[in-house]
């Protein structure tokens, strides 16, 4: 795809979940005066749809229904990322371990990616922002200037998710986590649609053994040179 001259930069940073690529998204577009942009909130909020709407999570025409009568806003900032439905605040909501495994879940449908990527894509028409998620640079902005692919080893993963949880006051076991990631992992990787993988052309980094800083120093000198 041809690159648009009027619009700006675009970087897309792709991962497993828990691997920090939300930690170093937020930090490049804080750094780089981007907008954030958050895609797994959309997945997370069409399962926060679908369990309060008591229906089938696999079933895709009622699902497609139910997204498509309901108005879903969200204001990308730098560092934050609000989400609301039908005018009701969710964001705090969408963290919860439920919503992770169902989100997962209305992930592997079509039609809810569809619903998805027509909203990213709107968002990001402009460009200037950093977009976080499975399927950024291979599937919802290929054309990106900077593709980033973010992993980690499950362990430390799993470790990095449970002491957030823990911060929020939420007691599961450790063990519970890493179960629950290794199963989304699964999910993630071998869904049919649009499944996690690294981008073409992505610059592939590993945060198991680095710490932030390090990660957003590598990230934002491959980012200069486009600003
Ligand atoms: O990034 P996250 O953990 O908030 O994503 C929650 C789920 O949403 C994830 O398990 C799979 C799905 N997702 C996706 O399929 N594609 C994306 N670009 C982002 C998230």
């Amino acid at each position: 795809m041809a690159t648009d001259c009027r619009r700006r930069l675009i970087v897309t940073v792709d991962g497993p979940a828990g691997s920090g690529k939300s930690t170093l998204a937020k930090r490049l577009a804080r750094r780089a005066n981007l907008r954030y942009l958050e895609s797994g909130a959309f997945y997370r909020a069409a399962a926060w749809l679908a369990i309060r709407g008591e229906g089938d999570l696999t079933d895709p025409e009622w699902l497609a229904a139910l997204l498509t009568a309901t108005p879903v806003e969200v204001m990308p900032g730098q560092d934050r990322f609000f989400l609301t439905v039908a005018g009701q605040d969710i964001t705090q909501d969408l963290r919860l371990p439920q919503i992770s495994q169902n989100a997962s879940l209305v992930a592997t449908l079509r039609p809810v990616r569809q619903w998805v990527l027509t909203k990213l894509r709107a968002l990001g028409a402009a460009g200037g922002l950093v977009a976080e998620g499975r399927d950024m640079g291979s599937r919802v902005f290929p054309e990106a200037e900077v593709k980033i692919y973010l992993d980690a080893s499950l362990a430390v993963r799993a470790h990095r998710r449970w002491l957030e949880l823990q911060a929020q006051g939420n007691n599961v076991s450790e063990a519970e986590v890493l179960r629950d990631m290794a199963q989304r992992d699964q999910r993630d990787r071998e869904r049919q649609e649009d499944p996690l993988r690294v981008p073409q052309g992505a610059y592939c980094l590993d945060s198991t053994a680095s710490d932030p800083d390090r990660m957003e120093e590598i990230c934002f000198q491959l980012i200069q040179a486009h600003l």
